[in-house]
């Protein structure tokens, strides 16, 4: 450290180092670096306090995006009721819907999760018959503009391959689609997903 501040000091003072200034600038330069890191520290403190608080924050999802998740809910087919909660009702708030996860980022509300992977499908033998099923990655869940999470696991696809659209889900972060009933091949689509950190296509050997 000091020797990089030495090194800096010579195109600023006079050589060598035991210039009567030199103490002097060795010591206040520093200082008010010191100063500037803690500044940048808090500002970074103060946005993460901000966004964990937001992130826990229920309600008041926005008309467009409890439209769309109610048009999915439509698209699909949920034999065992498990999205009972997703309601029409007149100030319904649809962050408080199972598996929607709202971030309240800036001020704005956003769905950013949607986790509808079955809890604990190695403890009961009859999920299957709770999976959702038919097109479980449908266009409506495209008006989601701000979906980072989405898990889909042990859910059932019936069958069917990825469709293109997962690669227009451009904010995802995670994607869970294991143990789905997928088949076919994997669209070149998901390549466009350029934030995804998790990705998970496991299944059954065929
Ligand atoms: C979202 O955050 C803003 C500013 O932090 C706050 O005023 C607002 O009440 C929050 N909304 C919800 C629904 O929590
Ligand atoms: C998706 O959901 C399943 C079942 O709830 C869970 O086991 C899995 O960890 C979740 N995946 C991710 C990426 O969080
Ligand atoms: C998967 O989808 C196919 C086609 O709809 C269906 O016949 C099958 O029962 C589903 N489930 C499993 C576990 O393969
Ligand atoms: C995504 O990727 C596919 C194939 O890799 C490409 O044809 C398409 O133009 C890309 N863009 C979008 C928005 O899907």
């Amino acid at each position: 450290m000091a020797r990089t501040w030495r090194s800096r000091l010579r195109f600023r003072e006079p050589w060598p180092l035991h210039h009567p200034h030199y103490y002097r600038c060795y010591y206040q330069f520093p200082a008010d670096l010191v100063m500037l890191c803690w500044l940048i520290m808090m500002a970074f403190l103060l946005v993460e306090v901000a966004g964990v608080e937001a992130s826990v924050s229920s309600e008041g999802c926005l008309p467009r995006e409890k439209d769309a998740l109610l048009h999915y809910k439509a698209a699909i087919r949920d034999p065992s009721a498990r999205l009972s909660s997703w309601q029409e009702a007149q100030g319904d708030d649809c962050c408080a819907w199972t598996g929607v996860v709202c971030y309240n980022k800036t001020g704005r509300v956003r769905v950013a999760e949607l986790n509808l992977g079955i809890t604990n499908p190695y403890q009961d033998d009859n999920w299957w018959e709770t999976a959702l099923r038919g097109e479980l990655l449908h266009p409506s869940l495209l008006s989601l503009t701000h979906l980072h999470t989405l898990n889909l696991s042990f859910n059932d696809f019936e069958g069917s391959q990825i469709p293109p659209l997962v690669g227009s889900l451009h904010k995802l972060s995670y994607l869970d689609l294991s143990w789905s009933n997928l088949s076919g091949t994997i669209p070149p689509h998901l390549g466009n997903l350029t934030n995804l950190r998790h990705l998970d296509l496991s299944g059954p050997k065929l």
